[in-house]
Parts: C-alpha cells; sequence; structure tokens
C-alpha cells in the first residue's frame, strides 16, 4: 500500500473510534420550542428541499469521506447506491489521488455509476492551488463523477499536524477567487472538523463562492485523528478541540450568506440538531461519520439510516408547529445556556 493509501485506511479506522469525536455536541446550549398544540398533521410535514435544481427527500449532504482504495470504492458503493435511494446529496472523499494514480479513478468513477440521478460534490483540496494545480485539475475531478459541484476543502490545522502535510496557505484567498470564477460547476467551501471562522467565511462569499460549509468543531476532530496516525499523543490532547463550534460557525456564516448557501456540518448527529442549525440560519446539513458507521456495514443500514434521520426530522419540525423546512428558518430557539451569541438578532 502507497502512503497516501495507507492515508485513507487509517482515515476511517480512526474516525470509527470513539475518541476522534470532539467533547461535547453542537447546539447544546438551545432548546427547540415545543408545540403541544402543533394544530398540524405529522404527515402533511414536509422534509423536501431541493439543490442545483434537483429534489432532495430531506435537506441532508452525506460529507466527503473517502475514495482511492479498494476499500474505500465499497464503502463510496455503499453511500452511493443510499444517497440514489433516499434522495440525498453525496461527496466523494479528496478525489487527488485519483489525478496520481489512474488505479484510483474506479473507486469514484462507481459513485456516479450507483448514483446516476443524485446530487453529487467532487472534492480536492484548495491547497493544492498552491502545489501546482489548476482549473483544469479541478475540472478533471468534476468530470470524474459528473458531479453537480466542487467542495474545495481547507483544512490548514490537519495539514500542520499531518507529517509531511501541504502548509503554504499564503496567497490561497485570491487563487479560490480565480477557481471559482472559472470553474464550470459551483464552488462550495468546506473545513473538514474545525470550522470556518465568521471573518474566512465573509471573504469567500465576498470572493463569489456559492456555498460555505462549516464543519465545525463538534464532531470529527482530524487533528485527533492525524495526531494519532502520526503517533503524537500530545498533538492529539493539545489540538483536537481547537477550531470553531459548529453551531458559531453557522451563526457567523449565516450573517453574510445573502442567496447563498450555508451548510452546517460537524457534530450532527440527530435530527434536532439539524433543526436547530435551520433556526440559525443554515440551508442544508452535512454528517460524514454518522454514515460513515452504515456505509462500512451495507447499502440498506445506510439507506435505514437516512430514512431515519428523515422522519425524525419530520417529526422534529411536528414539534415545533412547523410544517415545512422552509419555515424552519423562522422558528425561534430558547437559549439555555450561556455563550457569546448574544448579538444575534434571531435567538
Ligand atoms: C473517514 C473520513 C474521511 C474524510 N475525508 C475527507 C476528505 O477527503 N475531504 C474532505 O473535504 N473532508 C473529509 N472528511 C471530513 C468530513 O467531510 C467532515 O467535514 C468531518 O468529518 C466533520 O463531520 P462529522 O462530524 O459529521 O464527521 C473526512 C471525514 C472522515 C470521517
Amino acid at each position: 500500500m502507497s502512503d497516501i493509501e495507507s492515508r485513507k485506511q487509517d482515515h476511517v479506522d480512526l474516525s470509527l473510534d470513539p475518541s476522534s469525536q470532539y467533547d461535547t455536541r453542537p447546539f447544546e446550549a438551545y432548546r427547540l420550542p415545543y408545540k403541544a398544540l402543533p394544530e398540524i398533521n405529522l404527515e402533511d410535514v414536509s422534509t423536501e428541499t431541493e439543490l442545483f435544481g434537483k429534489k432532495l427527500s430531506q435537506p441532508l449532504i452525506i460529507s466527503s469521506m473517502t475514495g482511492g482504495t479498494k476499500y474505500a470504492g465499497t464503502i463510496n458503493k455503499n453511500l452511493a447506491i443510499a444517497a440514489e435511494a433516499a434522495h440525498v446529496a453525496l461527496g466523494v472523499g479528496s478525489q487527488r489521488i485519483a489525478l496520481e494514480k489512474r488505479e484510483a479513478i474506479e473507486s469514484f468513477e462507481l459513485v456516479r455509476k450507483h448514483a446516476p440521478t443524485a446530487v453529487l460534490f467532487a472534492n480536492m483540496g484548495a491547497i493544492q492551488l498552491n502545489n501546482g494545480r489548476d482549473v483544469a485539475d479541478y475540472e478533471a475531478v468534476v468530470r470524474m463523477i459528473a458531479a453537480d459541484a466542487l467542495y474545495l476543502h481547507i483544512n490548514p490545522l490537519q495539514e500542520a499536524i499531518q507529517p509531511g502535510g501541504d502548509t503554504n496557505y499564503a496567497g490561497l484567498l485570491k487563487k479560490i477567487e480565480q477557481l471559482v470564477a472559472k470553474l464550470s460547476v459551483p464552488v462550495f467551501v468546506k473545513e473538514v472538523g474545525h470550522g470556518i471562522d465568521e471573518a474566512t467565511a465573509k471573504a469567500l462569499f465576498d470572493i463569489g463562492v456559492a456555498g460555505v460549509d462549516v464543519a465545525g468543531l463538534g464532531g470529527t476532530s482530524y487533528a485527533w485523528i492525524e495526531a494519532r496516525r502520526a503517533g503524537e499523543d500530545y498533538y492529539a490532547d493539545w489540538f483536537r478541540n481547537v477550531g470553531v463550534p459548529t453551531d458559531e460557525a453557522v451563526v457567523g456564516a449565516a450573517r453574510h450568506k445573502g442567496e447563498r448557501i450555508v451548510v452546517a456540518s460537524g457534530g450532527i448527529r440527530n435530527p434536532l440538531a439539524a433543526v436547530k442549525a435551520r433556526a440559525l440560519g443554515a440551508d442544508y446539513v452535512a454528517s460524514a461519520r454518522s454514515f460513515l458507521k452504515r456505509a462500512v456495514v451495507s447499502a440498506d443500514e445506510t439507506i435505514a439510516a437516512i430514512e431515519m434521520a428523515r422522519r425524525g426530522i419530520q417529526i422534529t419540525l411536528f414539534s415545533c408547529g412547523v410544517s415545512n423546512w422552509q419555515e424552519a428558518a423562522n422558528i425561534q430557539l430558547i437559549h439555555t445556556a450561556e455563550t457569546n451569541y448574544s448579538d444575534n438578532p434571531r435567538i
């Protein structure tokens, strides 16, 4: 196995270890309003929405995870079958490996084969723009899976901890702006679990990105994963909780989104968190580890988990007296713990 292949395998194995998870869940400082007399029929409550003109059964994106090895191909196949059957969006893991090794292409291409109509996100690191990659390379990964959009990941903390990581972030924003202007599909920028701060979200929207996926602190800690891979236990302890908590990142990004899209992710593990994220300004939610756990078992397990999430969101909206996902943006959350979001007008 090459270095990059064994790293992919370690990422999957380590992320399934419970210690890879942030200490607390996001949105715990908020309670949803409960309506004892909702005055609507549960079965009329709609979780449907759309993305890039395609219908979704619920506002869910399965986050970018893997690809490039045989095992990763099996995971991608299960995720693709599930995304197609359950009508949710899906991101593949970083496709850089497929630009370097032809044998790796298959594990990505099969995603479009098994999800012919689903919303698919291609994926590659923004940092590759500082490593000689250009628009043609990003077009190539988009074409590889006939993607509807590109997830461009930014992950400075992960790269800093990964031995030999790509840490020259100088001048990257300008290059992202040029990519966004030239690429044939919309660009969403995401973190990988340490969050996007408000100023960065604003800067990204200002240069024209179509969406920001905050991938905040609250779920999988990539610093922990990379530190454990490197056998650096001190780093694992010091850096695992560094970043912007998911709820704070959603509030910050939503302030600047205008007509653009905010995706809440990083520790979204239940429908209550999804609806709270909506109330704080998110348009969609995304989750990685919850579906990885199922996809390593089977496509059917993954479909069952997605359907459970959909029903859970439907029940949550009903219990708030809200008849659809769109209206959930107006839910007034009850703030139950001290945080520093007191200037958010929605709270
Ligand atoms: C096994 C695994 C591999 C990942 N690989 C990538 C990747 O290649 N590109 C990327 O943008 N994010 C990657 N991520 C980060 C996720 O997309 C997501 O942002 C992060 O795990 C936080 O979501 P969660 O708390 O729901 O797990 C990966 C996550 C996991 C668990």
